[in-house]
């Protein structure tokens, strides 16, 4: 028996790949392998010399079968690790040229977006998207039992055992970057702030992650009716159009007072989805006056400054625009799609040559 466990131990060592262990085991502990034959032979023994034999031989077939496994999965990271060695991708190669990409219907909205309040005289200001739990909640007024928090389908990082800071967030809006913006600059302040967001919500409508931009304008004499002209220039301006009819509702969040919601009149038609006409709205954006508190939190005196914050849904007002009927198609990657709803990389938008040619 000590003869068996050597050979097949030694065997087993060695082996290269599966395929050879593999024939080791049936050569071993298989049906007709040798550890089975042994084992026929327990019948023709004494009582006495089978109690002895009989476990011995059980153990010697565990430990050639623990041997198999531990070696089958050391040849396993073994053959991953190779494939990581051997399998890897130069993403600074330049593409080809024969394949000419397109921009895709989020990038192109974004940059008129940006083109638009560029023109209103708004800069651009970009945050992280792994958030810290202070700046995506706390200093926008949301604490930690606000119902807010579960309202949004926060995704959470995971912190190291034993650390028990609050953990870190994927921010589920562009707002963190209002507190970040006011922080850096003081005021007054006039900033958009474009960026992915994450929320554990998928339908036609929503997606894991998505798209939006905030507005912020600080000053010291910002009101309600400068919000309301600057959504509306920018709406017009956006969809190209001399009237959009908007509805303003009042709604509640935790870091404006007061705040409105907006929606803009659309209809959706076998599929298809129109913007300015029909007997449906899509709620594109919330806004309102900067809370106090946030002010604040900003590092600047909400007695001497206020103003005005908005939060625009950027893949809704793309669908919108673009008449794009489900929000998930824009991150399937499908090539056909990407290329019928993709722009060509040259046309940037600016305001003088239009927007959307
Ligand atoms: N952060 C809000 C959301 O994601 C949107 C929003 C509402 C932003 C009102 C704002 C605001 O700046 O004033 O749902």
């Amino acid at each position: 028996m000590d003869d068996l466990k050597a050979k097949y131990l030694g065997q087993i060592a060695e082996a290269g790949d599966e395929s050879a262990l593999e024939a080791i085991r049936v050569a071993a502990v298989g049906k007709k392998g040798e550890v089975a034959l042994k084992m026929r032979e327990l019948g023709k023994m004494t009582p006495e010399e089978r109690q002895v034999t009989g476990p011995a031989l059980n153990a010697l077939k565990d430990e050639i079968n623990s041997a198999l496994a531990a070696k089958k999965s050391a040849l396993a990271d073994a053959a991953l690790d190779e494939r990581l060695r051997t399998e890897w991708l130069d993403v600074t190669l330049p593409t080809r040229s024969r394949r000419q990409g397109s921009i895709h219907p989020i990038s192109q909205a974004t940059e008129e977006l940006t083109a638009i309040f560029a023109e209103l005289g708004f800069s651009v200001a970009e945050g992280p998207r792994i958030e810290d739990d202070w700046y995506n909640f706390d200093a926008l007024n949301i604490p930690g039992h606000h119902p807010a928090r579960a309202e949004m389908d926060t995704f959470y990082m995971h912190r190291a055992e034993g650390d028990d800071r609050p953990p870190h967030v994927l921010r589920t809006h562009t707002s963190p970057v209002q507190i970040r913006s006011m922080e850096k600059q003081g005021a007054p302040i006039r900033v958009i702030c474009p960026g992915g967001v994450y929320r554990a919500d998928y339908d036609q409508t929503h997606t894991p992650m998505f798209h939006q931009v905030e507005g912020l304008a600080i000053d010291k004499d910002i009101s309600m009716a400068n919000l309301k002209w600057v959504l509306e220039e920018f709406v017009k301006a956006f969809f190209e159009v001399d009237d959009v009819e908007l509805r303003f509702r009042a709604s509640h969040f935790p870091f404006t007072e007061p705040s409105a919601e907006v929606d803009i009149r659309c209809s959706w038609d076998n599929g298809q989805l129109k913007i300015g006409e029909g007997d449906d709205w899509m709620e594109i954006l919330g806004s309102g006056m900067v809370h106090p508190k946030v002010i604040a939190a900003g590092g600047i005196d909400p007695e001497v400054y206020q103003g005005f914050a908005f939060g625009i849904g950027i893949d809704r007002l793309a669908m919108l625009k673009y008449g794009i009927p489900d929000l998930r198609a824009f991150f399937d990657s499908d090539l056909r799609w990407l290329r019928h709803y993709g722009f060509a990389a040259l046309d940037m938008p600016n305001l003088h040559g239009g927007l959307s040619r």
